[in-house]
């Protein structure tokens, strides 16, 4: 069995992994060490089957060195750290990442099977080690859009996102809550009827402009608003998640010609699944049926929600999404832009097919083919 080690499962992403690596009784296929930047030599989870050792130290190179494959969903700050200094010791195991970090290199495949599983295939078969999920938006939009990319008819994607906080990781997320309970608080005193409507909204605003919420996390007041900038600058007025749409997109796609991705990426208060409003110029002028037929027969996971009322209202929201490997696609509709342009609106759970999923799938392949070698 191949020694795999899985540093950063007690992140939100992690904390997917192991649920669907359980449900998928993957780790029966292997022998799992854990490992922890802040917990070494506390109890490794007893729920994974077999693991009965210690936490063990994710900075210590030696022990890393000794496994076949490593998982990390701890984030970029621990990759830069620690990859580069693990492959000068002369360690050439698989390096399986969700932080970006090592996406964009040469000597990385960004990990999207139902898209591209040849590419994975191929960089397996020539000796290439490091495969790296993609941004969330990004696998989630591939996978929304599939059955259009598969047949060559996008020429250019705009995507407005709203990305939930869990995106930003576990402590974000605690903040958010803390931040709610902050304003709640404020709102409900024992000695204070609160107000409604618009006076309501006058102490609530009051209460966020004025007082001291905890905002190092999230870099900004989210309770009861939204924050247009996710991630750092990078040139010409994009954020670097914005950025990533159009680089990561192609990187995936693989193709001779490029498609032009244009996002703006917006945090909400919502807690998981990321939602993307998406205008598609395609290269035929095909009818919502069309475009709707081709989106749900490409993969088994989009599931199309009628644009209709109550259907959207139920279906196509973060809370419908989250915790399935479903991604919804509604408001499917034809534009005053032109003919060829579409627009639909999307929400997956990131957590899933935009992080966990395809890390978890490439574990997989990696073991299915140690084990028919
Ligand atoms: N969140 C997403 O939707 C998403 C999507 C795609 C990619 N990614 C990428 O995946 C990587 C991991 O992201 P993440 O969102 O899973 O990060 P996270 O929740 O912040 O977890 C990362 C690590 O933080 C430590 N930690 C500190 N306080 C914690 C707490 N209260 N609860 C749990 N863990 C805590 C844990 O490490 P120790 O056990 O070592 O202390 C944990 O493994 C990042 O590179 C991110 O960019 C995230």
């Amino acid at each position: 069995m191949l020694k795999t080690g899985f540093i950063g499962w007690r992140g939100v992403v992690g904390s997917v992994l192991m649920k669907r690596m359980q449900e998928e009784n993957d780790f029966s296929r292997l022998d799992a060490t854990f490992y922890s930047t802040s917990q070494a030599g506390q109890k490794a989870p007893s729920y994974i089957h077999g693991s009965k050792r210690n936490l063990q130290d994710a900075y210590d190179l030696s022990s890393l060195r000794t496994q076949d494959i490593l998982v990390s969903t701890q984030g970029g700050d621990y990759t830069e750290k620690v990859y580069a200094k693990l492959r000068e010791t002369g360690w050439h195991g698989f390096w399986i990442d969700a932080a970006s970090s090592l996406r964009m290199n040469k000597d990385s495949i960004i990990v999207l099977d139902p898209i591209n599983a040849k590419q994975i295939r191929k960089g397996l078969a020539s000796g290439v080690k490091n495969y790296i999920g993609g941004n969330c938006t990004v696998s989630l939009m591939l996978l929304a859009i599939h059955g259009l990319l598969e047949e060559n008819l996008v020429d250019a994607i705009q995507v407005s996102t709203y990305q939930a906080i869990s995106g930003a990781g576990a402590e974000a997320m605690n903040e958010l809550f803390q931040q709610f309970d902050y304003m709640t608080r404020q709102m409900l005193t024992k000695d204070k009827v609160p107000a409604k409507g618009l006076g309501l909204e006058k102490d609530i605003h009051y209460a966020l402009t004025h007082c001291d919420l905890p905002t190092n996390k999230i870099n900004g007041v989210l309770a009861a608003n939204l924050l247009p900038w996710i991630d750092k600058a990078v040139d010409g007025g994009r954020t670097k998640e914005e950025w990533k749409g159009h680089v990561e997109t192609n990187k995936i796609l693989d193709r001779a010609t490029v498609i032009p991705v244009d996002s703006t990426c917006v945090r909400v208060a919502t807690l998981r699944s990321h939602c993307q409003s998406l205008v598609l110029k395609l290269k035929e002028d095909l009818s919502v049926r069309e475009v709707e037929m081709r989106l749900q027969r490409a993969n088994p996971w989009v599931h199309l929600i009628p644009n209709e009322r109550q259907d959207t209202l139920n279906y196509l929201t973060p809370i419908a999404a989250a915790d399935s490997l479903k991604i919804k696609v509604g408001r499917v509709r034809k534009m005053n832009l032109g003919p060829e342009f579409v627009q639909m609106f999307t929400v997956g759970d990131q957590l899933l097919w935009g992080a966990a999923e395809p890390l978890r799938r490439t574990l997989k392949i990696i073991l299915d083919r140690n084990e028919t070698l």
